[in-house]
């Protein structure tokens, strides 16, 4: 009897112990959304639906670019908001045939703005030229769709205050970012650098370890492409910055992978293009000779998801909406995801180098990257759990806004082709 209570007692530490891992291992973008996790397919319907609706439109609006100031979506609302200048061509966009014998029009708002299309775009060009004019450092500009005006993110660390006062005709949004909630992970360093070793991986997953060898720097897969015109050319592409920029040893740098839960070091390659590239950060590890080429995967690691701990990559997206989900896999914070909130956007860097069309994906007041995760894949689930399409690469994070460059870029500008699974 005794052993009896024994073994029961057991099993109910052993349900608490499941039920707080539970806890921590909610899905990443049911804590995005703040939903639980057998609510995500609906929510995963709501958001394709409200991303088909504004595809419509788009288009639709842009014809009357004087009377609209953008769109944006609202999952959580289940909402497409339509910034309204001239509510009298409301009738003409509602009476359109796409949107006319649908239910789409119950999910549409039009919502009073002051700033059209036209009006956003022209103070974005002007205030461009004044960051090219007075090289401000440090900062974020973009065209927020909810404040319906141009955002300037900028750090109190940074003198700007020329470039800043000098963007004040335009009336923009002045921003410090901060962050309210930091990931926990973060905070964790390497307590002991991993042994280089020649051990057997099996596989290597878009958001596992980089590291550069000379100056050990850590960085994350992102993913596994071949070289246009010759598919015997096999890269990992990553963020360029992992790379030491215009020293004599670049170049020469050795990058290794880290498995997620194995710290230990497998000597991949060489980056053969860093930063280089038109100036848009990202590099190419040259893995055709490598042994571990055969190791390469078109997955996602998702370790901290109890059913999905491998994503699928089925395909290459583009992201097309305002307020649509954006995840990333790093090495550093795992898989963690944010809402698109800028698109087209001009970022400089602290030398005041300015580099355009990063989109910015955050979680207001939450950090949701952090150092390492840079070249980690970013991704957006496609209708279930299971299966992503790639938008790109994480680059940066400033407060809580996390930066990545588009995957259309990286194609076209690297002349390589993404990896797909075959299945
Ligand atoms: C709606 O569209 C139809 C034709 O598609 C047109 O005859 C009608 O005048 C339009 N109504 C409004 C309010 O624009
Ligand atoms: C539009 O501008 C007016 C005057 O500047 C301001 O009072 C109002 O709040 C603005 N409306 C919106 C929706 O931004
Ligand atoms: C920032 O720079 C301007 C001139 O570029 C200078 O007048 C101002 O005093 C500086 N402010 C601070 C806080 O250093
Ligand atoms: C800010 O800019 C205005 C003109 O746009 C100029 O008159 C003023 O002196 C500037 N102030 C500072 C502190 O730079
Ligand atoms: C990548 O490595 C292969 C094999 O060593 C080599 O032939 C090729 O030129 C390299 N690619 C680049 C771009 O350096
Ligand atoms: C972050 O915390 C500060 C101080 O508690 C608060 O004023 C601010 O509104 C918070 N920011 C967000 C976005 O919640």
């Amino acid at each position: 009897m005794r052993n009896f209570y024994f073994l029961l007692n057991l099993l109910l530490l052993f349900f608490i112990f499941d039920k707080l891992s539970l806890v921590y291992t909610k899905e990443a973008l049911a804590e995005l959304w703040d939903v639980e996790d057998n609510e995500l397919l609906d929510f995963f319907a709501i958001e394709k639906k409200l991303i088909t609706i504004d595809k419509i439109l788009q288009p639709l609006i842009k014809e009357h670019i004087l009377s609209f100031g953008g769109t944006y979506i609202n999952v959580k609302k289940k909402q497409v908001f339509v910034n309204t200048v001239d509510p009298s061509v409301v009738p003409i966009i509602t009476n359109s045939s796409e949107l006319m014998h649908t239910d789409y029009l119950n999910f549409i708002t039009f919502v009073t703005a002051n700033n059209s299309l036209v009006t956003l775009a022209d103070r974005f060009l002007k205030i461009y030229g004044l960051i090219k004019q007075f090289r401000p450092k440090n900062i974020e500009c973009y065209i927020d769709m909810e404040f319906n005006n141009i955002v300037i993110r900028h750090s109190q660390k940074k003198n700007n205050s020329e470039f800043l006062n000098s963007t004040r005709v335009y009336n923009p949004i002045f921003i410090q970012p901060s962050v309210n909630f930091s990931h926990p992970r973060c905070k964790e360093g390497i307590t002991q650098f991993p042994i280089l070793r020649r051990n057997l991986i099996l596989e290597i997953l878009g958001g596992e370890g980089l590291m550069n060898l000379l100056n050990r720097e850590e960085c994350s897969v992102g993913f596994w492409a071949r070289d246009n015109y010759n598919e015997n050319l096999n890269y990992i592409v990553t963020a360029g910055h992992c790379s030491i920029k215009r020293s004599r040893l670049a170049g020469a740098e050795n990058f290794a992978h880290m498995s997620w839960d194995s710290p230990k070091l497998n000597r991949l390659g060489q980056m053969v293009n860093s930063d280089k590239i038109d100036r848009y950060d990202f590099g190419l590890i040259n893995i055709t000779d490598s042994t571990y080429l055969k190791s390469m995967t078109t997955l996602i690691r998702n370790t901290d998801s109890k059913s999905y701990a491998e994503l699928i990559m089925e395909d290459g997206i583009e992201v097309t909406s305002y307020g649509s989900h954006a995840c990333k896999s790093g090495w550093r914070s795992h898989v963690t995801c944010g809402y698109i909130k800028g698109l087209g956007t001009i970022t400089t860097d602290s030398k005041g180098r300015a580099f355009k069309d990063l989109i910015y994906y955050s979680k207001s007041a939450f950090q949701i990257t952090c150092a390492g995760d840079s070249g980690g894949p970013v991704y957006s689930y496609l209708q279930d759990l299971k299966t992503v399409g790639l938008i790109g690469i994480h680059l940066g994070r400033f407060g809580d806004f996390s930066k990545f460059l588009p995957l259309n870029i990286i194609l076209s500008k690297g002349k390589i082709k993404l990896v797909r699974s075959s299945h």
